[in-house]
């Protein structure tokens, strides 16, 4: 077992890495100060861990909600369904929800934490890979639009992370892959020694072997812990976690949601922003090289769709949060492990890359 803190002073909290984790409940039922627990959870992940989880709850009033899988689910009428089982199980402020489930699950309970009350306590208890290293740590929290991906949230930290890797066994392969995709972003963006650690264990970690992959969790954990304590509301610093980001969300959206998963995109997008950064002469091309071989070794892919237009793609990057009134702003790198905003990129540049 592996745990760190991520340090926001009183409000600081523990992110516990480790198997079996689910049923070691004294642990975890320390951080619920009152009577009532709703556990939040959906028809896939429900099945396969809630039993557990409930049977962990002895002594407390406890009631569930469940919402269908995937990401059309993350709605604000779910959230308004998640605040009714709270009213009906008369949940009151010293209330705790319980996220069991992958990055959907948590960003809609958290945020319908954050609005119950103005904002009781929640615990995540991620059980996708990419959930483990990324979304269940560090507070955002939200709900889709018709209008775009995680328009409405709330900056809403857990009181804890409960991260049991057995939960990983049941894991679809490809979803596990885009897991490994975040971890490797973490790397890319401000660790080269944790880079090269992974390139040297990416067979055993694509394996799932325990020890390794609890390790790999906790160094991205820890990391993205770092970066959120400095920078909780993303002023400055936390940015830096998007790279790939501008571009993968372009391909996401150019895809309808269907070509990609999240870390794939992601994947490609790091390997577009590392030849982008090329061309801009910020840096070498045996750091697109490594990135490349890195992600292709973990079954990610590196290369646009076929078919891909470059202007759709710049048209869709144009919309992006981080940019100013005609400006595109993005994350690129120094190479390994040296990410940085680049605030003032020429469009020309960006098609060129996404052009071949
Ligand atoms: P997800 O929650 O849709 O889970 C992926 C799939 O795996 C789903 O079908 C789910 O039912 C299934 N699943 C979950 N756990 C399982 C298990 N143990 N065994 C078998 N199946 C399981 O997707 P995700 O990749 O976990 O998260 C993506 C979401 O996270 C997106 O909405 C994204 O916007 C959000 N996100 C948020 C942050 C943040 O900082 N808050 C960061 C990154 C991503
Ligand atoms: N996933 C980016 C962040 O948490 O800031």
């Amino acid at each position: 077992m592996n745990e760190l803190t991520v340090a926001l002073g009183a409000r600081s909290y523990p992110v516990w890495i480790g198997a079996g984790l689910i049923d070691d409940s004294p642990r975890w039922r320390a951080a619920i100060r009152g009577r009532h627990v709703l556990i939040v959870s959906n028809t896939t992940v429900a099945p396969l861990y809630l039993a557990r989880v409930r049977a962990g709850l002895e002594g407390f009033l406890v009631d569930t909600h469940l919402i269908g899988d995937g990401e059309s689910e993350k709605t604000f009428a779910n959230v308004g369904e998640v605040l009714a089982s709270l009213a009906r199980l008369g949940a009151t402020r010293d209330a705790c929800i319980i996220a069991l489930g992958g990055g959907v699950v948590g960003d809609l309970a958290g945020f319908a934490a954050s609005c119950w009350m103005r904002g009781i306590d929640f615990i995540q208890m991620p059980t996708t890979l990419l959930a483990m290293v990324d979304s269940s740590v560090g507070g955002k929290t939200g709900v889709n639009l018709p209008e775009g991906k995680n328009l409405v949230g709330a900056f809403h930290q857990p009181r804890a992370v409960v991260a049991d890797i057995d939960t990983l066994a049941s894991l679809p392969d490809r979803e596990y892959r885009a897991g490994l995709a975040e971890i490797v972003k973490g790397a890319a963006i401000g660790d080269a020694g944790f880079f090269a650690w992974l390139e040297d264990h990416a067979d055993a970690l694509e394996a799932r072997e325990p020890t390794l992959l609890v390790e790999a969790i906790a160094r991205k954990c820890a990391y993205k812990a770092g970066v959120v304590s400095r920078d909780e509301t993303e002023q400055g610093e936390r940015a830096l976690l998007n790279l790939g980001h501008t571009f993968g969300h372009a391909l996401e959206t150019a895809g309808h949601y269907t070509t990609f998963l999240h870390g794939e995109a992601v994947a490609v997008g790091m390997v577009l922003a590392a030849r982008l950064s090329e061309r801009m002469g910020m840096a070498g091309s045996e750091d697109t090289a490594r990135l490349s071989a890195l992600l292709q070794r973990l079954g990610l892919p590196i290369a646009m769709p076929g078919g891909s237009d470059p202007d759709e793609l710049l048209r869709l990057m144009r919309l992006d949060k981080k940019n100013t009134a005609g400006v595109l702003k993005l994350i690129l790198w120094r190479g390994i492990g040296r990410a940085e905003i680049a605030p003032g990129v020429a469009e020309q540049d960006v098609l060129a890359v996404l052009g071949n």
